[in-house]
Order: structure tokens, then sequence, then C-alpha cells
């Protein structure tokens, strides 16, 4: 692929498919990530029916990973197949889950704590047969350089580091100053290999634009950014022709995306329904910064279904622009 790669980060509940074909539509990012789904829900029949809604995608999507957590080896080689067989184009570990449902299972920042479990789990995602890429922090407490070496030893094609530990949660600046050092480390472990096959590492935390993720590209020499946060609100953001949108222009795409929201997950399909509120965040996100957006906002905090913010939307579009 070519470098730098500046991809989309999972979030769970955000990062959906009626989302990300937003993002396919209005700015694709180089590499697409599922929200986190479980490996071990995968492999019971009721939990199977409800995640495979979490693992649709379209092709306009790819190149899209999935990204899977577990503490269990088993149900990690079960889930990595069904995933191949869906057509991803690679796997992602969550190593830097910081959920406590998802730590107590073995599965996230846990493996920080634990890494032959970790080994054993990578292992048996590789059994999937398409290529494995992991997630992780920079530590558990503290910084850990154990860790990310053991990891760097892996060859694996691409690490992403969140560059804060398990217990900084997102709570402090993320610490990219140390992205030298990884990147320094991973030249070090990995000198027998040609520079271009090397583990490409991609950091995360706190990039808030296109020009931020250039910016620290440069500087700190890791091969591409991930985006959290800084996408909410806004499917262009990977889009280097668009700036930024207009109020209205802001609107417009967000009532399509309520609409392609309501169209995929407020239907009849068996085992697809998201709660409707769960828009809302992207509503306060995409209604921002301008005069008057605030009650606009306050409005759409209230709404049941779609139709209602179609109606909310149009009667503010009639009246001001
Ligand atoms: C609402 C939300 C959901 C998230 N869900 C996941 C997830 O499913 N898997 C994962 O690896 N990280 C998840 N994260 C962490 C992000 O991928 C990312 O590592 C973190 O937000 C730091 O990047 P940022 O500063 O660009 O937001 C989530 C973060 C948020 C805010």
């Amino acid at each position: 692929m070519k470098k730098p790669l500046f991809v989309l980060a999972p979030m769970a509940n955000v990062t959906d498919s009626a989302f990300r074909a937003m993002f396919a539509k209005y700015g694709k990012p180089d590499v697409t990530w599922t929200e986190f789904v479980s490996a071990d829900g995968l492999c019971s029949p009721k939990g199977k029916q409800m995640l495979m809604r979490d693992l649709a995608f379209t092709p306009k999507e790819r190149p899209i990973v999935a990204q899977l957590f577990t503490g269990h080896p088993e149900a990690m080689k079960k889930a990595a197949k069904m995933v191949a067989k869906l057509g991803f184009d690679g796997i992602d570990i969550n190593m830097g889950c910081p959920d406590r449902s998802v730590e107590k299972q073995g599965g996230g920042a846990a493996m920080i704590k634990d890494p032959k479990s970790a080994l054993a789990v990578l292992e048996a995602a590789r059994q999937g047969g398409i290529p494995v890429t992991i997630k992780t922090r920079i530590g558990y407490n503290a910084v850990d350089w154990k860790w990310l070496r053991l990891l760097l030893e892996q060859n694996l094609p691409v690490l992403t580091v969140h560059l804060r530990t398990r217990k900084e949660m997102s709570d402090v600046p993320a610490h990219w100053e140390l992205m030298s050092e990884i990147v320094k480390l991973r030249d070090e472990v990995q000198k027998e290999v040609a520079p271009e096959n090397r583990t490409l590492i991609i950091g995360n935390g706190d990039v808030h634009s296109l020009v931020d993720g250039d910016k620290k590209i440069r500087e700190f020499g890791c091969d591409g950014v991930m985006i959290g946060r800084g996408i909410f609100g806004k499917p262009w953001f990977f889009n280097r022709m668009v700036k930024d949108k207009t109020p209205e222009e802001r609107l417009k795409i967000m009532l399509e995306h309520a609409k392609l929201f309501a169209k995929t997950f407020n239907g009849k399909k068996k085992g697809s329904h998201k709660n409707f509120a769960v828009m809302k965040k992207h509503f306060k996100a995409y209604v921002s910064g301008w005069d008057g957006a605030k009650e606009l906002r306050v409005q759409l905090m209230e709404v049941e279904n779609v139709k209602q913010v179609e109606k909310i939307v149009k009667e503010y579009l009639a009246a001001n622009f």
C-alpha cells in the first residue's frame, strides 16, 4: 500500500456500517476498521446472528479490517475463519480496550498483562489465512517496552499503537514523544528484514486533522496515523479536497446519514436492530460551530426516529438558508 496511511479507527457504536458507508462516499480512509466484535460471541449461534450486523460491509469500504477481541485461542481460530470467509482484507486483534467486561474475558488491554495468551490468540487468528494486525496501547500501568518489543518480534504487517497506557484511558494527551523510540525499536528488532517489509507502525491518539497527521508522521517517523474522535460528524474527514462544509451541507449530510442508519438498523431484518438513539452523538458532532447550532442540537436530542429528524432539518433549512 502507499504510505503514509491515514486510517479510520475502530469505534464501537460509532463506526458502524452506516457511518462507514458515509465515509466511503464522502472521503475514504486508506484502510477502514470495523467496530470491535467479540470472537467468543461469534462462536455462539445467538451471538453470531447479532454480531454479523457489525461485520456487514460493502465493497466500497475496502480495504477493510475486522477487529476481534477474545482471550480464547479456540474462539479466535473459529472467528478468524468466519471473518476470512466474509471477505475481509485482514483481522485486527484488539489488545488495548480498557472496557472491564472485555478485560474480564481476557481480551483487550488484559492481553498486555498476559503476553503468553496474547501470542496464543495471535497464532489462532493467523489460522484464518488472512493478514493479522494488532492494535494496542503503550503499556498497562506504565510504558512497557518489553510488550512493544514482543509485538515487534511477531512479523506483523501492521501494529497500531494508541499512545496511552491502559491506566491513562483517554484522560491525558497521547504520548507522541514516544513514537520515534517505537520506530527505532522496530528498526532494531527487524534489522534483518528489508525496510520495505518491516511492520508498518500506525500512531493513534489526538490526531485532529489530516494536516496534524502529516505533521506527526513527519516529526515522529511512523508509517501512518489512525483517527478516532477527530472524525465525529465529518464523514468527509479523509478527503483532502474538502476543507470544511457549510452548515447547510453538514445538515444535509447528517440527514442522509440518519436515513441510512434507519434503513440499515431499524428495518425488519432479524438481528439487525440498533437503537436510533445511537445517532444522537452524531447529531451533536454535525451540529456545531455556527450561531443557532445549539438550539437545533437541543431539538435533535429529543427525537426518536428519522422522520422527526427529517422534519426538524427541513424546517431549519427552510427558515435559515
Ligand atoms: C466511542 C469509542 C469507541 C471505541 N471503540 C473501540 C473499539 O471498538 N476498538 C478499539 O480498538 N478501540 C476503540 N476505541 C478507541 C479508539 O479506536 C482510539 O484508539 C482512541 O479513541 C484514541 O484515538 P483518538 O484520540 O483519535 O480518538 C473507541 C473509542 C471511542 C471514543
